[in-house]
């Protein structure tokens, strides 16, 4: 099939520092042994350094994230983490999940200026887009969704952008095997119709209820490039077995048969 699979692991509000240095740990040691893979760590923002400082410069198809940044520059905004914060420490980040939307209210405008910040600190902005509910215009919704945040941005940016397709039925509440995944297929038709909005070379992903024993069905479909992965990455044994089953759909696929 040929292609690198991306991986990107959401630890959500979860684990104490000694939890995240044992989980990065973990991972690490299994990515040593993986090509194929390109795995995102995002921690909560407090354990980042940890997480960095135990994946930084090791092995080059391990990353680090955020799971949201500040629309706003440096300055006097309390609590913020604003991109040019953490610029040369995070590679990605993920703007726009559907936790944060339901949660805090974040709106399309604030949004776009997330992926602006982000693109402007070279970090690589994740960004989720899900509906509700599965119907039959979901896709229509979530193309002009898309296009809502990514408004003023050119194609070039928007080739800088990951997208994550999260459709909001299928994110588990953080127990593993809890909700039920979209289809692989379904999912991809998503993907192939989001293309609409950003180019042909737009990394997608899909996310929800991805765990071991399903993620292939996913990766190996042809117009998604990866999972984000939440409550199965909280887990290593699960989430090694994930990333090892992962590589089964990459360039480097022989290897893992
Ligand atoms: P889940 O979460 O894998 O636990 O469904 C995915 C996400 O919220 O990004």
């Amino acid at each position: 099939m040929g292609k690198t699979v991306l991986v990107v692991a959401n630890w959500k509000s979860n684990g104490s520092l000694a939890d995240a240095h044992v989980l990065a740990m973990g991972v690490r040691n299994e990515c040593e042994h993986i090509d194929g893979v390109q795995v995102v760590l995002c921690p909560p923002a407090v354990w980042l350094t940890e997480v960095r400082n135990i994946v930084h410069d090791q092995i080059h198809h391990l990353a680090v994230g955020l799971q949201d940044i500040s629309s706003e520059p440096a300055g006097a905004y309390t609590g913020e983490i604003a991109a040019a914060l953490v610029a040369g420490l995070a590679q990605f980040v993920i703007i726009g999940h559907s936790e944060r939307q339901r949660l805090y209210r974040e709106s399309d405008e604030q949004l776009h200026e997330k992926i602006r910040a982000a693109l402007t600190a070279s970090i690589t902005p994740v960004i989720c887009v899900g509906e509700q509910q599965q119907s039959s215009t979901s896709k229509v919704t979530l193309a002009r969704q898309l296009d809502r945040v990514l408004h003023t941005l050119t194609a070039t940016q928007r080739n800088q952008c990951i997208i994550a397709y999260e459709p909001v039925w299928a994110i588990s509440k953080g127990k593993l095997k809890s909700t039920r995944p979209a289809s692989a297929e379904y999912a991809n038709e998503v993907a192939e119709y989001l293309h609409r909005v950003v180019p042909a070379t737009t990394k997608i992903i899909y996310g929800g209820s991805v765990d071991a024993a399903n993620v292939l069905t996913f990766v190996a479909q042809p117009h998604l490039d990866g999972v984000l992965v939440g409550a199965a990455s909280l887990h290593l044994r699960e989430f090694s077995t994930l990333i090892k089953n992962a590589a089964k759909a990459s360039d480097h696929a022989d290897k893992y048969r």
